[in-house]
């Protein structure tokens, strides 16, 4: 057994968390947690505490906690083949296995799948492909990146620069040059109260359109953008957004990047947020779901129509000169096997869809009428509650409140694990897809407790 003091005292000594106060943390001024095990939606912590996590780890856990079936597909890989490498056209029965596992589930367009580690490695690579593709065809001087305000891909270099949340650039000297941003599909902060859903959408095209021009179409490569904006405040766009995005982006010959690390594998209540937006993607990444986070993986996806593009540059130019030691990790791609049987034998896309749909419709009958909820959204087993000062000004808190943190501390203490969105007073849930009814129920009984209490003491 460890001894939790001695526990707290080395994490605060040698641990440097990502995302992190990293001096209150040295100092012990704030609160850590050390999580012991879990089971089903609930985690269990070093002090005893059973709680139930809302939000699946970092919305990964989709298949929930403690499943016996991935840890023993990972123990069996580990001692038959722990690793061997997949460069130079080297492979595993696993790796093999889970890219047809996921060619068969994803759009009819892809074409073949490339295995990393995580979200951010995973469009790091797409990037490159895409000014890889545009020097093939001779296009030199198509290599920016169009992303949108609000959007989450990573906090790497590249990635890090598409995010557009300010606390990802702030002082990091991001984000690079040949990263853009747009408006975000985000109606509920359109910029006139007036406007309609339809006009926000030409609105939002427009808004893109004007960055074309102002850079000029033939110095872009591709945009990227989550089918539902997650980390951004989860946000499902207005009806007829993508739509209206992927004509302007044809138009252009601009390469469209669905990341697809938080929808891919049924959190949205269909396998891929592509399917359920009616996106035709060049590629999508994916990580999270692909494993529920019991290994470390993820995959970039490529159309036909680039791969194409691609073989030719390999004829022309040599080899790729892309990978990583661990790209398509056996140990990962066993988990990768085991979750997305499981996905299938739990029905947890039919359940995403089903339990999702009613937890969004309880949340919003609790909590859609309260003075200071100024929405309450969400799309399959995403749901998020927005907080204003006002609901018909559409004022926000000053975030010096910190009403979203707040609320979710509260909810914390009443055994219920959500996530204060970094920018807005914006509370998130996204809990493992194996999710019941009557799990949601306590999720939404709580939170009503926890909102209730937060504003009866301002
Ligand atoms: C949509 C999206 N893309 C990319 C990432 C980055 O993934 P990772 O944290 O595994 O690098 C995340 C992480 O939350 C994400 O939500």
């Amino acid at each position: 057994m460890f001894n939790n003091d001695q526990l707290d005292q080395w994490d605060r000594e040698n641990f440097f968390h990502p995302s992190t106060h990293l001096a209150q943390h040295t100092r012990g001024e704030s609160p850590n947690r050390i999580v012991t095990g879990g089971s089903g939606v609930f985690i269990e912590d070093s002090d005893g505490n059973r709680l139930l996590d809302a939000f699946a780890g970092l919305y990964c856990v989709n298949v929930g906690y403690g499943r016996q079936e991935i840890a023993e597909a990972i123990s069996a890989q580990a001692k038959k083949l722990a690793y061997y490498h997949a460069y130079v056209g080297h492979g595993t029965e696993a790796s093999i296995t889970l890219a047809k596992m996921i060619l068969d589930r994803a759009p009819k367009n892809m074409s073949k799948v490339y295995f990393g580690l995580g979200g951010s490695d995973a469009n790091e690579t797409i990037i490159k492909l895409a000014w890889f593709y545009n020097n093939i065809l001779r296009r030199p001087e198509r290599k920016k990146i169009t992303s949108r305000w609000r959007g989450y891909h990573g906090s790497g270099l590249v990635t890090g620069s598409l995010t557009g949340l300010e606390v990802f650039h702030k002082k990091f000297d991001l984000p690079l040059e040949r990263i853009l941003h747009t408006e975000a599909p985000y109606y509920f902060r359109r910029p006139e109260l007036s406007m309609s859903e339809a006009e926000f959408v030409v609105y939002c095209a427009n808004e893109l359109e004007k960055l074309i021009e102002r850079e000029g179409a033939d110095t872009i490569a591709a945009f990227i953008g989550e089918p539902v904006l997650g980390t951004g405040g989860i946000v499902p766009p207005p009806s007829g957004y993508w739509e209206a995005i992927q004509k302007v982006l044809k138009k252009h010959e601009i390469l469209l990047i669905a990341d697809e690390v938080v929808t891919g594998f049924g959190r949205l209540g269909t396998m891929f947020g592509s399917e359920h937006y009616a996106i035709e993607p060049d590629f999508i990444t994916i990580a999270k779901g692909l494993t529920s986070a019991y290994a470390p993986l993820s995959g970039s996806i490529i159309s036909e129509r680039v791969w194409r593009v691609l073989e030719q540059g390999t004829d022309e130019f040599g080899p790729i000169g892309h990978g990583w030691t661990y790209s398509a990790h056996p140990i990962g791609a066993a988990a990768g096997i085991a979750n997305l049987e499981l996905v299938d034998s739990l029905s947890l896309v039919q359940n995403a869809r089903e339990t999702g749909a009613y937890l969004n419709e309880t949340m919003k009958q609790a909590l859609g009428g309260h003075r200071h909820v100024g929405e309450v959204r969400g799309e399959g087993l995403l749901c998020a509650i927005e907080f204003v000062e006002d609901r018909e000004t559409r004022t926000y808190f000053d975030p010096a409140k910190k009403t979203g943190p707040r609320t979710a501390a509260a909810l914390l203490k009443l055994g219920v694990i959500a996530r204060a969105m970094p920018q807005g007073d914006i509370l998130g849930f996204a809990p493992p897809l194996c999710l019941t009814r009557a799990e949601a129920d306590t999720v939404v009984e709580k939170t009503k407790e926890a909102v209730d209490e937060t504003f009866a003491v301002g």
